[in-house]
């Protein structure tokens, strides 16, 4: 059976094939078209799906005529009447039927338990809004799913995070890791006030409908304050829901839906003691529920191995002139092999840099030109891991940068280190990524330092780079080599 799952019509058009329990292949919208978050398909993507087919059956992400009876309940007529808004109306244009319609949140749920390496778990999956659904909990075993608990819109973790994302100036449901990174610079002073006016607890409620944002609240207010103080009050009702999810007994928690991709909040929950071992698909928001509707299908565990499943670069990984560049420029891209199916570089479409001394991260961001408060994220060799960072009691490794951890050796790495001393880190092993983990392993060698600097090799304002012209492209605008 080979199935094409697809997501789009989102704020992260994705595409993924499935045959039988192999992930043959899972991209984005984005890294074809150059639109960042691009919302639709475009040719290019659709044409290299092809390449995967005939398929047997395709499958869609979420239902749309239930998503329209809550865009009618939240007075979004125009969307909910338009036919343009349907996704069989988006998908006609490249000869694609959807056969099969699967729930928003079932979507997630699978996308979670049927690529982790649990027989049975609790799956807690909490986003902003799909249809209704906006936190829900399923306890799963022997492949089957059984949903327990249900948080409906307008009571929406999701939604209110990204209320104060646009409230701080930001793009909603695209920069909220802007807003979680600048929540370490800020003092919780608001969060009393958040209570007050917008947020219940146990059960998790919303005293207003936060969809359209707030407005002007807080005129006065620092950003980073607010930052500091939404960041808290969302760990805090985080941390209730994963304690009801721990209450359904399993210590294998399946979390899903993307407030998943919170690192920051991941590292506070992964200590709180109330599970084993926690699994987050690499792509745990809407673009992962192109994975995550075909699994809902199929009801089938995948033969997961890593996020590494889209456009191909042929050739090694070039190791040797990796270092070669490192050693005499301190900075180096590389773009080979298969692009990671997610937010973050792994190392197969990464900038890498050394990362030691105080001149590098100016050095990247003189590239990166982003907001000077934002460090960059650690690779490091998992064998070492417990040496440089004290990762959360749950989290074994972190091959996905899924956490946060303090790092123990702070002020010889500051490119890495975020100001509340906590970096973003990904563990490298040879079975996560043989070639990645061969650079690291010969650049201890050389240098004694198991870390690069590992930061998405992107052009300011355009996606992470996908084919070989991208490279081309971002070397001939940065005099970076591109590998
Ligand atoms: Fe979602």
């Amino acid at each position: 059976m080979k199935i094409l799952g697809i997501n789009c019509m989102n704020h992260d058009a994705a595409m993924a094939v499935v045959d039988g329990t192999e992930i043959l292949w899972a991209a984005h919208s984005e890294r074809y078209s150059k639109v960042k978050n691009d919302h639709y398909l475009n040719w290019a993507i659709v044409n290299e799906a092809m390449t995967y087919g005939p398929f047997d059956k395709v499958v869609y992400y979420e239902k749309p005529l239930l998503k329209k009876t809550r865009q009618f309940y939240a007075g979004q007529y125009s969307t909910a009447l338009s036919y343009t808004e349907m996704p069989q109306w988006h998908l006609e244009r490249f000869g694609i039927k959807i056969d099969e319609y699967v729930k928003h949140h079932d979507s997630h749920a699978a996308a979670g338990y049927f690529t982790s390496p649990f027989d049975e778990a609790v799956v807690l999956t909490v986003d902003a809004i799909g249809e209704w659904d906006t936190v829900s909990i399923s306890v799963a075993k022997d492949n089957k799913l059984e949903r327990k608990e249900t948080i409906q819109y307008p009571h929406s973790l999701g939604i209110l995070y990204s209320a104060f994302t646009h409230r701080c100036g930001l793009k909603p449901a695209e920069e909220e890791y802007i807003l979680m990174g600048m929540s370490a610079y800020g003092k919780p002073i608001y969060k009393d006030d958040i209570y007050e006016d917008f947020v219940e607890q146990n059960p998790f409620k919303l005293k207003q409908n936060l969809h359209r944002g707030l407005s002007d609240w807080h005129p006065e207010a620092d950003v980073m304050d607010l930052a500091r103080s939404i960041q808290d009050v969302t760990i805090e009702c985080l941390a209730n829901l994963w304690q009801r999810a721990s209450k359904y007994g399993s210590r294998n928690l399946v979390y899903a839906g993307g407030v998943a991709l919170n690192c920051a909040a991941n590292q506070v929950l992964a200590n709180l003691g109330l599970f084993d071992n926690i699994w987050i698909i690499p792509n745990p928001g809407d673009a992962g529920s192109s994975i995550g509707c075909i699994a809902a299908s199929e009801k089938m565990h995948l033969n997961w191995k890593h996020p590494f499943l889209g456009h191909n670069i042929e050739g090694e990984y070039p190791v040797d002139a990796v270092i070669k560049e490192l050693t005499e420029n301190k900075m180096v891209g590389v773009a080979n092999g298969r692009a990671e199916f997610g937010p973050r570089a792994l190392g197969n479409r990464s900038l890498l840099a050394d990362p030691r001394g105080q001149d590098i991260k100016d050095l990247v961001n003189g590239i990166k030109k982003r907001q000077k408060f934002r460090p960059f994220a650690p690779a490091i060799l998992e064998e070492d891991v417990n040496e440089y960072f004290t990762l959360p009691t749950a989290v074994k490794n972190t091959p996905y940068m899924q956490f946060t951890a303090p790092c123990v050796r702070g002020k010889d790495f500051p490119a890495i280190i975020h100001y509340d001393n906590t970096s973003r880190v990904q563990t490298v092993s040879k079975s996560d990524n043989p070639g990645f983990y061969e650079l690291l392993k010969t650049w201890k060698a050389k240098t004694g330092c198991p870390i690069l600097l590992n930061t998405s090799l992107n052009i300011k304002g355009q996606p992470i780079v996908n084919d070989v012209a991208d490279g081309k492209a971002f070397e001939k605008k940065y005099g970076v080599k591109v590998l």
